[in-house]
């Protein structure tokens, strides 16, 4: 595996100066709370500096990768703003070769969520939200959140989202609902709600 250094390297071209600086900011966020939650924090480091490479991608070369690529057609039917997501994981296993399907998982999933997160894909989703250099409304609440509990972290973010696409009359895709469903479900005693 790459070190940080060489990876920050590869990204850089594909991002603006402060996307690059989020990058950053991100994967600080997202290694702090893999240490914290036990997530493989190498793996968290890797999928939090390429989660945002596709994100300067033309629209139209996004829409057509999910049709070549067989993603869920769902998507075109939401803000393109998802796509860089899913696109970005095929582009980095493509173009830098990372092929770990946990990495790229969490590079697929880290603006919708899924129901079932692994805990790499909690860090990087919530790193995302929290990182340094946001500053939103609400943003803070998640922030103290993310020191105590990972989930309920993630919970308060998908409520902030929500609200703040219906406010603007904006759909919401559906894995997101889904995955605030299944981290709000109450649980039966040692039963987990991550993968593996
Ligand atoms: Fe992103
Ligand atoms: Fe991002």
């Amino acid at each position: 595996m790459m070190n940080r250094e060489e990876a920050y390297k590869l990204v850089k071209p594909h991002l603006t100066e402060h996307r690059y600086e989020h990058t950053i900011g991100v994967t600080n966020t997202a290694v702090e709370l893999a240490e914290k939650y036990g997530a493989d924090v190498r793996k968290t480091e890797t999928a939090a500096i390429f989660h945002d490479y596709a994100k300067f991608r033309p629209k139209d070369e996004m829409r057509q990768m999910v049709v070549d690529f067989g993603l869920p057609k769902d998507l075109l039917d939401y803000s393109t703003e998802l796509l860089h997501a899913p696109v970005g994981a095929i582009l980095v296993k493509k173009e830098i070769g990372i092929k770990d399907g946990e990495i790229l998982d969490a590079i697929h999933y880290h603006t919708s969520g899924r129901p079932n997160m692994t805990l790499i894909e909690k860090c990087v989703f919530l790193a995302d939200y929290i990182e340094p250099g946001r500053k939103f409304p609400g943003v803070e609440e998640v922030r103290e959140l993310a020191t105590v509990d990972l989930d309920q972290a993630i919970v308060q973010s998908i409520k902030n989202t929500v609200n703040f696409l219906m406010k603007k009359n904006q759909p919401v895709y559906p894995a997101t609902f889904e995955t605030y469903n299944d981290l709000v479900r109450p649980r039966e005693k040692g039963e987990t709600n991550g993968r593996k």
